[in-house]
């Protein structure tokens, strides 16, 4: 159906072996999501399961955003969202929440330069003023640095709650009116967008939950009201590129129909003879 006009993927990735090679043979590349976000979920079972400490699992994962940064960078996939710590994991024990924090500064100290070369703006969503001083110095380095590139925008969510991000947007708007000293404004969908901490960005049209619970984990709840959600049973760590490609194979093949009837029953209802 869509064969005339199809990009193929794997004229601009070169395909490592021949499960990337038919994967991308599949994928069309003028129908990506315009935004991907991610909860990247099971490090820690991904260590369990080989007798490590979870630690280890999260050096892992890195090793696995690395890889699927670059893989959305050279499909052009304009805004990536990877969900990297949540309001919720300072519950986790402190040993565990500093190597978190550790491992985002050795992250980011390595991979700055690479990030600019490649034109990648990096964004970071979420309260900043609970993280530690050297690790706000160095995000807002790397934003100030990134700020004017025009390629992919990788959005780091951290110490992000999308309850938290709606009460945020809340205040914003309730301080607007009173430094404005006006009588309320009318609040309407498009200005509490205005005022997430994701203003600008498009709404994920994909949501990939990790690792195969079926839980939001209090992520973006506002922006994917339209999203596709696709979970896999695939641990964090072993997310690949050929994860990746599985994922978008599948978005590629669902019907997005925003409340609507969708293309095929509209068009038959539309034909269905009347009476
Ligand atoms: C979930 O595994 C993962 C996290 C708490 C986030 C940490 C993410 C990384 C280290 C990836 C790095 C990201 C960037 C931006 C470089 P879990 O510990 O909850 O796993 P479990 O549910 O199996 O215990």
């Amino acid at each position: 159906m869509h064969g005339a006009f199809s990009v193929k993927a794997d004229r601009i990735l070169n395909p490592a072996n021949r499960e990337e090679a038919s994967l991308l043979g599949q994928l069309d590349l003028k129908r990506l999501p315009a935004h991907i976000a991610i909860i990247m979920d099971g490090n820690g079972r991904w260590a369990e399961r080989r007798h490590l400490p979870r630690i280890a699992g999260h050096r892992s994962g890195v090793r696995a955003a690395r890889g699927i940064i670059e893989t959305c960078a050279q499909l052009s996939i304009p805004c990536l969202t990877l969900y990297a710590f949540s309001v919720e994991n300072w519950r986790r024990p402190r040993a565990e929440v500093d190597f978190l924090m550790r491992l985002l500064r050795e992250y980011l100290k390595r991979e700055l330069p690479i990030i600019h070369q490649n034109n990648i703006r990096l964004v970071v969503i979420g309260r900043p003023a609970q993280l530690s001083e050297p690790v706000r110095q160095d995000l807002e380095g790397a934003m100030r640095l990134t700020e004017h590139n025009s390629g992919m925008k990788l959005v780091v969510a951290l110490n992000y709650g999308g309850r938290a991000e709606l009460v945020d947007a809340f205040n914003a708007l309730l301080e607007r009116v009173r430094a404005a000293n006006v009588a309320p404004l009318a609040v309407d969908e498009q200005a509490i967008s205005d005022h997430l901490y994701t203003a600008g960005l498009p709404d994920p049209d994909l949501l990939i939950r990790t690792s195969g619970e079926m839980r939001l984990s209090n992520f973006l709840l506002w922006q994917i009201a339209y999203a596709e959600i696709y979970v896999t049973e695939t641990l964090w760590p072993d997310f690949s590129r050929a994860r990746l490609f599985e994922a978008l194979i599948e978005y590629q093949k669902r019907e997005r129909r925003y409340g609507g009837l969708g293309r095929k029953r509209a068009t038959s209802s539309a034909s269905a003879p009347e009476g």
